[in-house]
């Protein structure tokens, strides 16, 4: 029988001994946090995944994450913690559909958020992630930019880089989704001093009341580095946790108790230890050419990003 302590304890010793680097996204539990080598947001697992030393990855989220730590890292063994969390915006749209897409908007530069699959990723031209998206859509060449497949976070980089012409396609995080902009107004009444921090995959009328807009990583550090003493967070839930063990002395409320991501949720600490011994998980494999093709888009990312 493991407590929580014990079982840490045990999952540290064996990823030392076994050479296995824990990345998990910022919307793992806190237990899970306690036992990574990095945490971070999309754009900060990719940059983290490149530079691993150890021979074996698990990763903590969700499966577009764990094939695009495969893609940057394809010599090393790839582990996704839990075989049935994915993201239900990367399942959105097919190569299929964005090949018929494309001949609707000729000349245009395909932009995929980064949460789509790595089949789709090997017919797009760059991707993004909520952190990267107005440095790189900004620095494209082309005014021209089909972006798919998140039309919240969309509109969001077309409002604060008018310049590009932006066509979205429908799309978007059913957890983010679910907050109303009647939310955010009763959040305000409700707690008239706080900051409304929201993430970019919201509506745009929820984003038009936040004070701050960014990504999981940002809207973090801003609440840490803000004066301001409380909060109001439109993102996945458990961030609201973590930013309470980070600030004990500041106040957070969650926009909505509905914003909870169900494949996030998925992974267990139990299912981390689980991974670690080989009786777990999923070992994320893809086609050489996939990887191949993929890679540029996510590469055209870090460097642009
Ligand atoms: P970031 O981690 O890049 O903020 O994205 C949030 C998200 O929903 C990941 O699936
Ligand atoms: Fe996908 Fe939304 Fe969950 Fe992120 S929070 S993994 S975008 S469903």
């Amino acid at each position: 029988m493991y407590t929580t302590k014990t079982l840490q304890d045990e999952i540290l010793r064996l990823k030392k001994e076994n050479d296995i680097c824990i990345l998990a996204h910022a919307y793992q539990s806190h237990e899970i946090w306690e036992v990574a080598d990095y945490i971070g947001d999309s754009y900060g697992l990719s940059l983290e995944a490149a530079k691993a030393s150890q021979k074996t990855i698990l990763l903590c989220g969700v499966r577009f994450m764990a094939e695009t730590v495969k893609i940057l890292s394809p010599q090393k063994k790839v582990l996704l913690s839990h075989p049935m969390a994915g993201c239900p915006m990367a399942e959105q749209i097919t190569a299929a559909r964005l090949a018929e897409l494309k001949k609707d908007y000729p000349g245009y530069t395909v932009a995929a958020y980064i949460n789509t699959t790595a089949e789709l990723k090997t017919v797009c031209d760059v991707c993004v992630t909520s952190s990267s998206a107005l440095k790189i859509i900004s620095s494209l060449k082309n005014p021209d930019i089909l972006f798919i497949p998140d039309c919240n976070l969309g509109a969001w980089i077309s409002k604060k880089v008018p310049e590009k012409n932006i066509q979205l396609i429908k799309g978007g995080c059913p957890a983010h989704t679910g907050i109303s902009a009647k939310e955010a107004e009763q959040a305000r009444a409700l707690y008239p001093d706080a900051k409304l921090l929201v993430h970019p995959e919201c509506l745009p009328e929820v984003t038009s009341q936040a004070d701050y807009v960014g990504s999981t990583t940002g809207i973090m550090d801003y609440a840490k580095q803000s004066p301001d003493q409380q909060f109001i967070i439109g993102t996945e839930n458990s961030i609201v946790q973590h930013l309470q063990y980070a600030c004990p002395d500041k106040q957070f409320y969650a926009l909505s108790k509905e914003c909870i991501c169900s494949n996030m949720k998925l992974t267990t600490l139990m299912d981390v230890y689980h991974c670690i011994c080989s009786n777990g998980g999923e070992e994320i494999n893809l086609a050489d050419d996939v990887m191949q093709k993929a890679r540029r888009c996510i590469d055209t990312m870090l460097s642009l990003g």
